[in-house]
């Protein structure tokens, strides 16, 4: 395998997802590991927030490094440290990088092979080489003559920018060049994967009991089957907070029966409409809902000894992130609650797919034998169609939003746009309009349907979806849907709007 050695890197982990994507199994160590990483084929020192002329800066015994003899790549503060190493020297920069550089390799070989004479990285470091051992050789410098990648003899790498992030345009490449000095690298395989995860949860829970969410999406229930498989003594719960979309509650009862895991379904709907009643902020909404839900799962749980999350990699960044950096709160993602950070405090929070990207997720799952409808699901928000609700939430709107879905979402089955667009739906638009309907006015509601794709829900666009769909789709609501007399069709990008309403 491929060992990387996480030295406090933001970014640590998608080093660590590149070279899975290169198809080599790679595994991350924390530092204190090292001496436990077994036999890699190649090893990678990351990059770190801090500076090697720090005391206490973290550090690694670098002869038993040497004893594994073979390639070792270091990036940013992996570089430093191997360049103090050999015996040169690391200085403060006189100026900070951050963000965009120029790479311009000085060899076509080694790291370089087949980059072009100049292209884009990314840098976030501060401290740069000094002194230079007399095995090193420079092989890439900035736009500045700066230094930016070394070599030490044939088989130790060093670069300055990280190349696992897309903003590094050839740093996938890169990371493949120096994955082709080791040689023969076990390939990831899936299956391999989720035997270490399996044993890994046993290991962890013992004999205790873990308790899981379950709310029907892709991680939730990847992380219900994962454990069930694992054979250990756990307990699903589906809180529905009747704010699910058409028959949702029991399709999620009846997918978990195909697949032979038990749940426990605790029915709430009607708590959370009369805690919704009369209110029509978001924010409160949202705090509601995550309140309410939260109550309502703990009071099933009772007494619980372990607490299963389906949390993946992206979500552990953007905490981390959003705890450093003073990010403003656009909306509570209702995940994220007091008890749960203090069970974590407890370490009573297990996180098995917290390694994982979501197309690894759906690999994984895909493994676990669980059928592609449910892995391929659009994603839906845990507040649920409260906040495709905008104003108050009351049963008589939810139904309407609830039957206009169904239509839609039917469409884009049916005409095979639902795997073709990242996340769709209905909205409704509580503002009356006037209408015919036979031939009587109508005084009725519009609903807004949205259809967008994205990469990562951070940014979208709206979809181009045929005129005839979207003909079809208004037909069915206007004669089907009691309340609505328009369909509007959101054409919005994020930003500056919002993928849901509210
Ligand atoms: P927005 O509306 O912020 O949505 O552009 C981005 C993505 O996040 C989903 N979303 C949520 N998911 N809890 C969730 O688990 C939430 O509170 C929540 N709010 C929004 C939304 O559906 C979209 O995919």
């Amino acid at each position: 395998h491929v060992a990387v050695i996480d030295f406090g890197s933001q970014y640590t982990q998608l080093i660590v997802r590149r070279v899975r994507e290169l198809g080599y199994f790679a595994k991350l160590y924390a530092l204190e590991e090292f001496p436990e990483i077994g036999k890699p084929g190649a090893i990678i020192l990351s990059g770190g927030p801090r500076s090697t002329s720090e005391p206490d800066a973290p550090d690694l015994d670098f002869e038993a490094l040497k004893k594994f003899g073979v390639p070792v790549l270091g990036v940013c503060y992996g570089m430093q440290l191997l360049n103090i190493k050999f015996g040169g020297s690391v200085e403060p920069s006189d100026r900070r990088e951050y963000g965009q550089a120029k790479l311009v390799p000085a060899t076509a070989e080694g790291l370089f092979e087949g980059i072009p004479h100049e292209s884009q990285v990314w840098m976030s470091h501060s401290d740069t080489v000094g002194r230079l051992p007399d095995n090193c050789q420079v092989v890439a410098r900035n736009q500045h003559g700066t230094p930016v990648a070394l070599q030490w003899g044939e088989t130790w790498f060093g670069i300055q920018f990280h190349p696992e992030v897309t903003h590094s345009h050839e740093g996938t490449r890169i990371l493949h060049n120096f994955l082709l000095h080791a040689g023969k690298l076990e390939p990831f395989r899936i299956e391999d994967f989720k035997r270490e995860l399996l044993e890994q949860i046993r290991d962890r829970v013992g004999q205790r009991q873990v308790v899981c969410g379950v709310s029907g999406g892709v991680d939730s229930t990847v992380l219900a089957v994962l454990l069930h498989e694992a054979g250990v003594n756990m307990r699903a719960i589906y809180v529905d907070h009747g704010l699910m979309r058409k028959d949702e509650g029991d399709e999620v009862r009846s997918n978990f029966h195909r697949m032979g895991v038990p749940i426990e379904t605790v029915d709430a709907s009607g708590r959370f409409l009369s805690a919704l009643a009369g209110q029509t902020e978001p924010e409160k909404k949202r705090e509601i809902i995550g309140n309410l839900f939260i109550e309502e799962f703990w009071r099933a749980v009772g007494n619980a000894e372990l607490l299963a999350q389906g949390t993946l990699y992206p979500d552990v960044i953007e905490s981390a992130s959003n705890s450093k950096s003073k990010a403003s709160k656009i909306k509570t993602h209702h995940n994220r609650v007091d008890k749960i950070l203090e069970l974590q405090a407890q370490g009573k929070v297990l996180e098995p797919l917290a390694e994982l990207f979501k197309d690894e997720v759906r690999a994984l799952g895909k493994s676990l034998g669980i059928p592609h409808d449910i892995l391929h699901r659009h994603p839906f928000p845990g507040p649920g169609l409260a906040v495709r609700c905008p104003g108050e939430v009351t049963l008589e709107r939810l139904e309407i939003i609830r039957e206009c879905d169904a239509i839609f979402i039917g469409h884009l089955k049916e005409s095979g746009w639902y795997d073709r667009v990242w996340q769709a739906y209905a909205c409704l638009v509580p503002v009356r309009t006037v209408g015919v309907k036979g031939d009587e006015r109508s005084y009725e509601w519009a609903i807004s349907l949205r259809a967008v794709i994205s990469e990562d829900a951070m940014t979208a666009d709206w979809v181009e979806l045929p005129y005839q769909l979207l003909r079809d789709t208004s037909n069915d609501i206007l004669n089907g849907v009691a309340g609505i007399n328009r369909v509007l069709y959101d054409i919005s990008t994020k930003p500056p709007a919002s993928i849901e309403w509210e």
